[in-house]
């Protein structure tokens, strides 16, 4: 097997962990070969990079990428917390963290519901596409989106997605964008009222005075948010169940919960493996002079595998103590739906375990879908 050559290649490579292993041992901020990014890889320089406040989200000359502006995917995108450091952003920011916690028993039980939807009886050629629908269902549910829509918003969302990195996709993504953000709008102004998370969102921005202006595309931001994230989470859970049989041993002798599971899964094989920060002035980040403009790559599975913070890191561990994961980033733009998105995980890996569905072709080659920091299972191979 051929290794990577860079971190972007990396994300859909069988195995890329022997190369982040490499990455992680230079240590520091450092450049591989014909890639013009920095490269961040372990522990201490990932938490280095992430928490500098020279390191921002969005190159200095284009906020929105260029193919998207005056679009409504742009004028969303422009919008969202995860692309914005500037005030009144960390407002918004702020609003979304307290509130999300307070939705958590809701998430657990419209996480069963439409677990049971979808993965009652899985087919595996199936399942990457319902993996994808299936946080769009819970929380385009939780913002009060009509039932029979959902399917409608799972697709948006892809359409979405593929129009942030491919210009062709961009009349499509923005249509799609305009009727994500027109079922939001429709909810907030239902009467009775659709959705208590989204009007607990709006209680909270105006407490906190984040602009009202806001809330409606960080709504639907959370649905892009959790998109592929979540899918690549039940994606590696399953992964994980299928190729150490062991694991599901130790599930049914009660040695550990499919929560434990999903949780080292996440540390095991990072849904998100990358993320990327810009340098809008000459500064100096982990002892390394960088120049306005410079880009770093932020490999979050090469950190989780630093053996300084996570002893023994190649081992699969659902009980590891003390366990140090990357996968949600850290600092100000860390994810502030965590817990919610193991918590819907585990209701979708518990929902396939209990069907029955015979994972073991997943222990053979699987692919994954294109994309420069997802892993996220595309189908069998
Ligand atoms: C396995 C699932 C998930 C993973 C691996 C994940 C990972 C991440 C990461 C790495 C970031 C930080 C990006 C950066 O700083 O460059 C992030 C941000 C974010 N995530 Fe998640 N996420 C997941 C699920 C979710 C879910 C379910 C939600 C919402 C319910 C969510 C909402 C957000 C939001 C709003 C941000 C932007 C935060 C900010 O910029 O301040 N995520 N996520």
């Amino acid at each position: 097997m051929t290794p990577p050559t860079n971190p972007y290649q990396a994300v859909t490579h069988a195995d890329p962990y022997p190369y982040y292993a490499a990455l992680c041992a230079r240590g520091g901020l450092h450049r591989v070969p014909d890639f013009e990014p920095w490269i961040a890889a372990d522990a201490a320089t990932v938490q280095a990079v992430l928490t500098s406040e020279h390191c921002r989200v969005r190159p200095p000359l284009e906020p929105v990428p260029s193919h998207q502006r005056d679009t409504a995917a742009g004028a969303l995108f422009g919008q969202l917390v995860r692309q914005n450091d500037a005030a009144p952003y960390p407002r918004v920011k702020q609003a979304l963290a307290d509130v999300l916690p307070t939705v958590m028993q809701a998430v657990a039980t419209e996480g069963h519901r439409q677990a049971a939807r979808l993965f009652s009886k899985p087919l595996l050629s199936r399942l990457p596409e319902r993996t994808l629908h299936f946080p769009v269902f819970v929380l385009g549910s939780l913002l009060g989106f009509p039932e029979d829509t959902l399917e409608e918003s799972a697709q948006d969302v892809e359409a979405y997605v593929r129009s942030v990195a491919n210009p062709a996709a961009v009349p499509e993504g923005a249509a799609a964008t305009a009727r994500l953000v027109g079922r939001a709008t429709a909810s907030l102004q239902a009467r009775p009222r659709a959705s208590s998370m989204l009007d607990a969102l709006a209680e909270r921005m105006q407490q906190v005075e984040a602009p009202i202006e806001a809330l409606l595309p960080n709504a639907v931001g959370l649905l892009i948010q959790a998109y592929e994230a979540t899918a690549g989470l039940v994606g590696a859970s399953l992964l994980a169940l299928a190729r150490m049989p062991d694991l599901g041993e130790q599930l049914s002798r009660g040695e550990c919960s499919v929560e434990d599971v999903v949780r080292e899964a996440a540390r095991h094989a990072s849904p998100v493996q990358n993320t990327r920060r810009f340098l809008h002035s000459r500064a100096t980040v982990a002892g390394q002079t960088l120049e306005a403009g410079a880009t770093v790559v932020v490999v979050l599975a090469a950190a989780n595998r630093d053996s300084l913070v996570n002893p023994q890191p190649d081992l699969f561990l659902p009980r590891r103590a003390a366990r140090r994961t990357f996968t949600f980033g850290l600092g100000a733009h860390a994810c502030p739906g965590q817990t919610l998105a193991v918590t819907m995980a585990s209701a979708a890996v518990e929902r396939v375990l209990a069907s029955g569905l015979d994972l073991t072709p997943l222990s053979r080659s699987v692919t994954w879908r294109p994309s420069t920091n997802a892993r996220i299972l595309g189908g069998l191979s």
